[in-house]
């Protein structure tokens, strides 16, 4: 008989032991669901009260259609992709599936009608097949043997290809390009958005987003904010601040290597996309000619974010100083908000969306999972921030004194194509 003689002599015994203890510790660590009391009543409620808007409605209850806007994608076969098959359909159907703002995409002929399988009854797709590969784009083509060049020097050659790199940087391009198209055919939208095919991983409730109502009330915070004109806005959503030595980062330094920008979805009124589309292949092209890496689009939209800070506004799921900030619980600073990095969707949705969106993501933290029960998860709401413009995060990093460094590089008339 040692320090082990309470434990039971026989295994099936330390078996059962060994279940009542794990059961104990279940019944502990996760109070909402075999406890009574408040917490179980609404964890309760959350899961009946789950359902999905048949429409999203605005905040007065009406349709918002009052703002047209477009949603710009592309999907392109890539040789060296990071997700299978499987993963790009669950996500185009959560896309294409269930957005009901209208969506331009460009692919090439032979996906097409994979595509178009994906898109909702009745809702508006436009397929575009001019190009083949986004290498063939006017501001990218006859750049390949540059690319190549740049893949060599590129950090992360090993996960990257220079298909890839023309994926990213084609975005500015595809956005605007669908913008025209439309207006050829008479369509005029009062936004437009690249939104990436790939971007709505999981179940979501929303269903007319981004809203417009909230898009609106975006732009005239933004300008008010900012001093500049609605129609020169461009929303980018963003990660963190850039370094404090970036404050002494001037125009010949080249594109800047940070998690500051996020790519993903970007955009703004036709005029702010063909501005953002000249200035992107003005500073690509000048910096391609210096020998400087341009793969990563990110890179590149941070440069602009500090030569041109007066025209961005933004939304920062990690800003430290967010008031919405939430006070207790060692979790997240907003609460259960899913993937954090898409976190703008939320942000971008009508209240009522929202609502249904906490719903679905406390339902999701709080419900019984047989792998990763033990862990803990947030189970707080997620809250709802405030918009940011560019120059006050960068005021906040670099200090108050910090002026955008002096802009050499001219913007041509129109996108520059060899
Ligand atoms: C909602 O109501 C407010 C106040 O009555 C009004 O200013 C706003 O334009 C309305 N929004 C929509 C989308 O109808
Ligand atoms: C699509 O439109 C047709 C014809 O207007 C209509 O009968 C059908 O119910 C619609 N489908 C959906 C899912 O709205
Ligand atoms: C539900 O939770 C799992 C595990 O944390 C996560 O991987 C998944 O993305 C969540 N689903 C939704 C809809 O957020």
């Amino acid at each position: 008989m040692g320090p082990l003689r309470y434990l039971p002599p026989t295994l099936r015994g330390k078996v059962t032991l060994a279940i009542v203890v794990a059961l104990l510790y279940y019944i502990m660590a996760t109070p909402t669901f075999i406890l009574g009391g408040s917490n179980s009543t609404t964890a309760q409620r959350e899961r009946l009260s789950i359902q999905r808007p048949e429409d999203d409605l605005g905040r007065n209850g009406t349709l918002e259609d009052s703002k047209r806007i477009l949603l710009v994608s592309a999907m392109f076969p890539l040789r060296k992709s990071k997700h299978s098959t499987a993963e790009y359909d669950r996500w185009l159907r959560h896309y294409l599936g269930e957005i009901t703002t209208d969506i331009y995409l460009f692919t090439t002929p032979a996906m097409e009608a994979r595509i178009r399988a994906f898109r909702g009854e009745n809702l508006t797709l436009t397929i575009d097949t001019t190009y083949s590969s986004p290498l063939e784009i006017p501001p990218l083509k006859g750049k390949e043997t540059q690319y190549k060049k740049m893949h060599a020097k590129d950090r992360e050659s090993s996960i990257h290809s220079i298909e890839l790199y023309a994926v990213w940087n084609a975005k500015p391009f595809f956005l605007d390009a669908a913008v025209r198209s439309l207006e050829r055919q008479g369509s005029k939208y009062d936004f437009a958005f690249w939104n990436d095919a790939g971007s709505f991983r999981e179940e979501h409730r929303y269903r007319q987003w981004p809203s417009p109502a909230k898009v609106q009330e975006v732009w005239d915070e933004g300008s008010r904010l900012t001093g500049t004109s609605h129609e020169d806005l461009v929303f980018f959503p963003m990660w963190s601040a850039p370094h404090g030595f970036n404050a002494q980062w001037t125009e010949n330094m080249g594109p800047i290597d940070a998690e500051f920008s996020e790519g993903s979805f970007f955009g703004g009124q036709p005029n702010a996309i063909d501005w953002w589309a000249r200035t992107f292949y003005a500073y690509h092209d000048h910096y391609l000619s210096y020998e400087f890496f341009v793969g990563k689009d990110q890179t590149l939209i941070n440069a602009l974010f500090l030569l041109y800070p007066e025209r961005f506004i933004t939304v920062w799921y990690n800003d430290p100083h967010t008031p919405a900030r939430l006070a207790e619980g060692d979790g997240s600073l907003l609460g259960q908000c899913s993937n954090e990095w898409f976190y703008y969707q939320f942000w971008l949705s009508n209240t009522k969306t929202k609502e249904a969106m906490r719903d679905l993501w406390i339902y999701n933290a709080t419900k019984w999972r047989i792998w990763g029960w033990w862990r803990p998860k947030d189970t707080r709401r997620c809250a709802d921030t405030r918009m940011v413009t560019i120059k006050d995060v960068l005021r906040r990093t670099f200090g108050d004194n910090w002026k955008p460094p002096l802009r050499r590089v001219e913007i041509p008339e129109r996108v520059d194509a060899e």
